[in-house]
């Protein structure tokens, strides 16, 4: 409980918890419940310590209205059997339901609220319209504990204005997100490596900008790396291309040639002629990068590119990945991810730091059965951990400090 040891004694207060419990659905079934069980020991040490403990949290990117397909329902389903206890779920946020919901809470009760994006509020551009929606989530509590790491980037009600409103405090999973990444940023033990992935280069150049100066090698694969390869001149047929960004991958290639980092790109990529989908059964085909077939489109890296980045990764002693190798989600693109994840679990092994950071990379780690422990750490924050490395003030943190 140090962490909310500025709080006080919490027994018969209410404290509000705002959770990162963003989790991919099926319909209203949970793919991935990484988030869920990550939240869970903040609310489970709060209602240890005999607060009333309510949690707001968002799912998707509603606008601002209640839609069924966006509902935390079965968020509240699954985090009560984690719990093994009954989460009281509102049906909605600041209302009638929340009221009366939070109004029922016993000491060492947890109750859920509706997804705190059905209130336009929210994430308002406009501070008075944020503020008198984070006025009414602040009436709801007496304190309040910001523990959704996976927002700590969004300047919105339920991260930023609530707590300029109330007692607050740091939860336990954020500063621990917190505290892995310094040891990336603050002299991070050598060889630092860094593996990107993930559809565009565009959301990714602020910290590949900045990594540029602190790692020794940068292993690129995943959707963006053919705009690194077309910067290289080579053609990428069908493949997923940001003709804007061409340039600055050119001078990305030029920077780390002069600074004596190394970036390394796939010398040879998984294609298939259209994006797995439907009925179609995927064929598969290894090329080499430099030849890739103009009605082909690339969907992973190849076995070859699997084995060197392994072998790059060999000896690292600190390793942060953000973003899947390739289209890890259906069987046949997923052996470059699995070759990144497996090399990750072996610089664990060797006592090294091995860092995922965050969403889609890290729901492919759990969906490709790894083990969780085989990674030094698993981040709840794709968004949040790039912008942290990126040297980006995280105003959901820096609230915290005032
Ligand atoms: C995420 O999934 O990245 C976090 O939950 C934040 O969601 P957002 O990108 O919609 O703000
Ligand atoms: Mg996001």
């Amino acid at each position: 409980m140090g962490e909310y040891s500025s709080l006080g004694d919490v027994a018969g207060k209410r404290v509000l918890v705002r959770s990162d419990l963003n989790v991919p659905l099926d319909g209203t079934t949970i793919t991935d419940d990484g988030r869920i069980r990550a939240s869970v020991p903040t609310i489970q040490a709060l209602a240890a310590a005999g607060a009333r403990v309510v949690v707001t949290a968002h799912l998707g990117r509603p606008k601002g209205a209640p839609e069924d397909r966006y509902s935390l329902a079965p968020v509240a389903a699954r985090l009560g059997e984690l719990l093994g206890a009954d989460v009281a779920f509102a049906t909605d946020t600041v209302g009638d339901a929340a009221r009366a919901v939070v109004d029922g809470l016993a000491d060492g009760e947890v109750a859920l609220l509706e997804n705190v994006r059905f209130n336009p509020g929210e994430t308002s551009k406009d501070d008075a319209e944020r503020g008198a929606f984070a006025d009414q989530l602040a009436a709801l509590a007496d304190a309040f504990v910001s523990d959704g790491f996976g927002v700590v980037h969004r300047k919105q009600a339920s991260v930023y204005d609530v707590a300029q409103r109330l007692p607050h405090a740091m939860g336990g999973l954020v500063a621990a997100e917190i505290d892995v990444l310094r040891r990336l940023t603050v002299e991070p033990e050598r060889p630092y490596v860094v593996v990107l992935g993930g559809s565009k280069v565009s959301d990714k150049l602020g910290v590949i900008d900045n990594l540029l100066a602190k790692a020794d090698k940068l292993l690129i694969g995943g959707g963006m790396v053919f705009t690194f390869l077309k910067a290289q001149g080579h053609e990428v047929g069908k493949s997923l291309l940001e003709d804007d960004q061409l340039d600055t991958c050119r001078a990305y290639l030029q920077r780390a040639e002069e600074s004596g980092v190394q970036i390394l790109l796939p010398g040879d990529v998984v294609v298939d002629t259209a994006f797995p989908s439907g009925e179609r059964t995927p064929e598969p085909t290894v090329v080499a990068a430099d030849a890739i077939p103009a009605d082909a489109l690339g969907l992973d890296i190849g076995p070859a590119s699997g084995a060197d980045f392994a072998a790059a990764l060999a000896d690292a002693r600190t390793v942060f990945w953000n973003g899947p190798m390739g289209v890890f989600e259906v069987a046949q693109f997923a052996d470059g991810t699995r070759a990144v994840a497996d090399a990750l679990t072996k610089v664990t092994e060797a006592g090294g730091l091995s860092v995922v950071g965050g969403g889609d990379s890290a729901a492919a780690v759990r969906a490709l059965g790894f083990d969780e422990a085989a990674f030094g750490h698993i981040s709840t924050g794709g968004g949040a951990s790039l912008e942290y490395l990126e040297g980006k003030e995280l105003p959901g943190i820096t609230v915290l400090e005032d």
